[in-house]
């Protein structure tokens, strides 16, 4: 179904998520008829360039980064007609008539802001000054949303001088996940799982994000923030979130997002003791973190696993193991419930047993497993097996050929003024408020981040983070 017709803005349309990520999940949007006839994308950037030469910009791009574009001309051809390009200058006077001049009475307009959020104040400031933004314009940030608290609450008050917590749309791509809002379907449409979602019967969770990838390219960014700041502050915390909270009482965006912060604000300060970084070696000619970082002596860290306590009446008992790194063995991402054993066992002890656990894998192979205990079949007795029933969406539901980009999900929700997806203000600041005291703790004490070899499963003392309190974690299976 196509969305209204809009007017779209993408501040900083030269830049790499611009190229990526929003053009391109536009253009997929353009393709399967979600994007009316009458939507216009409208690039704002410092370069001067014409609309001829912009379209060419971004017809690269798609043929770079749409795996069949090439067999799509006729579309491209009509998706680039609808873009056009404005040469801004974020803080100053220039371009901004322009800008005003392109935009439509009456439509919906959207302004994404890609570009780097030392900007986001000026630009949100200067759309005021000019009269572009109307009552229900929405604006579209991404994160970095601030590196620490008082950074974040800045940001918010910046954004907040000119615009209403209703039009401010925080991106967490993660968020837009299909496997992640599956997570809120599984929960939440189903009785089978609730009665046992409390630490009753829930001996942990795992929660793991592994990439294979390295820093390359990125270091300069991923020095100054680490994983604590690139995954665990917005990622990692919102598939917490998703998993920890009370049902809300609907599926409306505050009453999902009241129940995400009541979460956050749950969470225990975490122990030093809890914590384990890591940082990745070189290997074979490959550079290691420092070399990617250009800093011999950097102490950021490419991997971090941590024990996080969320106190509250549902889940005091249960802890909620975290870990996220680069050049890790394979890029998977899931969450492990596991559940306690029976309190009684009739049985011969099964050798490596590991018990009931529901897998919700996020990526790359979308689905769930639930783990049981069964009889090993034949005679010999009593003797136990663990099997698992598998599912993977793409098989169960078909091969869905219209598979969304997280992102392109998100950018339709924003056209449709729906926030559920998106980070609240109030929500991002808890995370930092939590965040905090654990970054300032390592930059104080300034130990090094334990060596982990590219390829493995991160260092030694994640696995003891876990064997200590006789747990462990799952493979992270290639
Ligand atoms: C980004 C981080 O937000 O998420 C990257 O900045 C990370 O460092 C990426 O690689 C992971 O996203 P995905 O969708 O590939 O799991």
């Amino acid at each position: 179904i196509p969305v209204d017709p809009f007017d779209l803005v993408v501040f900083g349309a030269t830049g790499d998520l611009a190229k990526r990520k929003i053009l391109p999940g536009l253009f997929h949007r353009f393709t399967v008829g979600q994007m009316p006839e009458d939507a216009r994308v409208i690039g704002a950037a410092r370069s001067d360039m014409d609309n001829t030469a912009f379209q060419a910009l971004v017809r690269q791009s798609l043929l770079e980064f749409v795996p069949n574009a090439d067999d799509l001309t006729a579309e491209l051809d009509l998706f680039l007609s609808k873009l056009s390009y404005v040469c801004v200058d974020a803080k100053g006077t220039k371009g901004w008539d322009n800008l005003v001049s392109e935009l439509r009475p009456d439509t919906i307009r959207a302004f994404y802001l890609s570009v780097t959020p030392s900007l986001f104040g000026a630009i949100a400031a200067n759309m005021n000054a000019h009269g572009i933004a109307t009552k229900d314009s929405r604006i579209v940030v991404e994160k970095p949303f601030g590196h620490d608290l008082a950074s974040a609450k800045a940001l918010n008050s910046e954004l907040r001088r000119n615009f209403e917590e209703s039009q401010i749309y925080r991106i967490d791509h993660y968020l837009g996940k299909e496997t992640v809002q599956n997570l809120m379907a599984l929960r939440f449409a189903n009785s089978l799982w609730e009665p046992l979602w409390n630490s009753t019967h829930i001996d942990h969770v795992q929660i793991t994000v592994a990439e294979s990838l390295g820093v390359e390219g990125r270091g300069e960014y991923y020095d100054k923030s680490g994983a604590m700041r690139d995954m665990v502050q917005n990622h990692l915390m919102q598939l917490l979130c998703l998993t920890a909270m009370e049902p809300p009482s609907r599926l409306t965006p505050n009453a999902v997002r009241d129940e995400k912060v009541k979460v956050i604000e749950a969470l225990e300060p975490v122990e030093q003791s809890d914590i384990v970084r890591g940082q990745y070696r070189g290997r074979d000619g490959e550079g290691s973190y420092r070399d990617h970082a250009g800093d011999p002596e950097s102490l950021t860290e490419s991997f971090v696993a941590m024990k996080v306590k969320v106190g509250n009446w549902r889940w005091s008992g249960t802890p909620f193991y975290l870990r996220t790194g680069k050049k890790l063995r394979a890029r998977t991402s899931e969450i492990a419930v596991v559940f306690r054993d029976p309190p009684h066992m009739i049985f011969p002890a099964l050798e490596g047993r590991r018990g009931n656990a529901l897998i919700i894998r996020l990526q790359p192979d979308e689905g769930i497993t639930l783990r049981t205990t069964i009889k090993e079949p034949g005679p010999g007795g009593m003797r136990l097996a663990e099997v698992s029933l598998d599912m993977t969406f793409a098989e169960a539901l078909g091969a869905d050929a219209e598979a969304q980009d997280a992102y392109e999900r998100l950018i339709m929700d924003v056209i449709r003024g729906d926030q559920t997806l998106f980070m609240r203000g109030d929500e991002v600041e808890a995370a930092w408020a939590w965040a905090d005291p654990i970054i300032s703790g390592w930059e104080e004490s300034r130990l090094a981040p334990a060596r982990y070899d590219p390829g493995s499963s991160g260092p030694e003392d994640a696995l003891m983070l876990m064997h200590r309190e006789g747990r462990r974690w799952r493979e992270i299976e290639v």
